[in-house]
């Protein structure tokens, strides 16, 4: 399956992000530019911690 055209990240990028390192997902989705200044990702400062957690269980439960 492929995830973000737009992101050219396919899902099993991010699925294997968010089953091996939540934290990081985490921080992204929030923030991207916690990681690079160029980021396009828009920022999700206002997803809770429960919001995220259940974003990433969907994630990994859709894993290929
Ligand atoms: C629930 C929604 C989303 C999740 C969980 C998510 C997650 C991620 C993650 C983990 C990465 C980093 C991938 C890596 O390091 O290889 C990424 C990159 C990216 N995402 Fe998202 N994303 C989401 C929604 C979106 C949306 C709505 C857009 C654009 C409309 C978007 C655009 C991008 C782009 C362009 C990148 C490439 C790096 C950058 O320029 O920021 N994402 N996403």
């Amino acid at each position: 399956m492929v995830g973000g055209s737009k992101s050219e990240r396919p899902f099993e990028v991010v699925a294997a992000h968010a089953a091996h390192n939540a934290d990081y997902v985490r921080r992204y989705v929030s923030d991207p530019t916690n990681f690079f200044a160029g980021a396009k990702m828009q920022p999700h400062p206002h997803y809770s911690d429960e919001q995220l957690d259940a974003l990433i269980a969907f994630i990994i439960a859709e894993r290929p």
